[in-house]
């Protein structure tokens, strides 16, 4: 989850890498991809370790509208997020996996009112215990964990789970019983997403502040 927070952790760790190297060589894309790493292996264990390979460089261009169309919003069903996916090269595996990244963090109400008051293929338990933190009507900023252990890496996220034996369903069976299997796979699923078109070389560049891109 994104959070002016997050933004401040960001510049913090930018601040004590280009101290250590002494000057800005290492790019806010690496840093990122370190963090994401390191952040998971701290909250799950060393069994989530991966090995993030590096040499991204900073874009020279930020655009709200490219992120808004490549990242799937939370209204997306799921033959719209297989379809999003497969248009960045990542297959069924990869969202299952991937969606299991939601281990940690909360959600808002206004992101899963719909889902808890009018959906019929839902666990009726888990739907009412979110109508509590989640009314119908206000409450909108009102934040519910993603599962029952919302500040560590696990598995618990794949146990609420109504299935029809399709290929998807048999990997979210496959992580929720096997959390070995779901660390070896998150990894490189990891490691595939963080490789998506990297800038590398000359292109783009090492940004000075994350936020912004450099004044030339
Ligand atoms: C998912 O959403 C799309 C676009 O709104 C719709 O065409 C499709 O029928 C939906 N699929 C399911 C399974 O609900
Ligand atoms: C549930 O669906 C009804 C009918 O489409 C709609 O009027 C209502 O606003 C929905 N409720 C929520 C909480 O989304």
């Amino acid at each position: 989850m994104k959070t002016p927070k997050s933004f401040e952790v960001v510049d913090q760790i930018k601040a004590a890498v280009t101290k250590a190297c002494k000057r800005d060589v290492v790019s806010c894309a690496d840093i990122l991809a370190i963090a994401a790493r390191d952040s998971v292996a701290i909250l799950g264990g060393k069994q989530y370790w991966y090995q993030v390979l590096l040499g991204r460089r900073d874009s020279r261009f930020a655009s709200r509208d490219a992120a808004n169309t490549n990242l799937p919003p939370p209204f997306f069903n799921f033959s719209q997020l297989i379809k999003n996916f497969k248009s960045h090269g990542l297959n069924l595996k990869d969202l299952v996996v991937l969606s299991g990244g939601h281990t940690i963090g909360f959600s808002k109400c206004t992101n899963f009112r719909n889902r808890i008051y009018n959906d019929t293929n839902i666990d009726k338990k888990f739907a009412a215990n979110l109508q509590k933190t989640c009314p119908q009507i206000g409450g909108d900023n009102n934040l519910a964990p993603f599962d029952s252990t919302p500040n560590k890496v696990d598995t618990s996220f794949y146990k609420l789970f109504k299935g029809d034996g399709s290929q998807s369903d048999r990997l979210v069976q496959l992580y929720s019983k096997n959390s070995y299997a779901f660390a070896y796979d998150f990894g490189v699923s990891m490691i595939k997403m963080g490789n998506l078109k990297p800038l590398t070389g000359k292109k783009g560049e090492i940004r000075c502040n994350c936020r912004k891109v450099n004044k030339i």
